[in-house]
């Protein structure tokens, strides 16, 4: 397997190629979503979740159905979006108030979107293997986030 600097950089070109000349943020999101599900090895879960009227709404995902709606400062998800910090879970059970969604997911990573100071929601990624997700995947996804937020054409 490619390192993960490398693997990223070249997610980082295949997603701009994907964005380009697209402005459907949500078709722009499903095609990002497939994206790192079906290039980063060890997932069961990869998508958003969307901020409407104070709490985090499904967006576009692969893997299986999940919960749709979580308030802001509940689960992974929604601390992630309260404190607009990425956060790294190695264990979800050990994580308070995780919200379980498929029972496969053991270790999780969420990204918060911010674009001009303002928070759209979340980057979700869940893994089956026990602390998948390290600084590296942090700095990588955080990368193409912020390319997703120029590219991504929100509205
Ligand atoms: N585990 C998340 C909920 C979303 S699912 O993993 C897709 C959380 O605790 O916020």
């Amino acid at each position: 397997m490619k390192s993960k600097p490398k693997l990223y950089e070249n997610l980082v070109l295949q997603l701009r190629s994907l964005l380009a000349g697209e402005r459907d943020f949500i078709a722009n999101a499903a095609n990002f979503a497939s994206l790192l599900y079906h290039s980063l090895p060890d997932l069961n879960w990869a998508g958003f979740y969307f901020l409407q009227d104070e709490e985090l709404v499904l967006g576009p995902f692969q893997g299986k159905p999940a919960c749709v709606r979580i308030a802001i400062g509940k689960g992974v998800c929604g601390v992630a979006a309260a404190q607009r910090e990425t956060i790294i879970v190695a264990n979800v059970h050990d994580f308070p108030g995780h919200i379980a969604c498929d029972s496969a997911s053991n270790s999780e990573i969420v990204v918060p979107l911010v674009k001009d100071g303002r928070l759209l929601g979340v980057l979700d990624l869940d893994s089956p293997q026990y602390a998948r997700f390290d600084d590296g995947d942090a700095e990588g996804l955080n990368r193409l986030v912020a390319e997703f937020m120029v590219l991504g054409f929100w509205s």
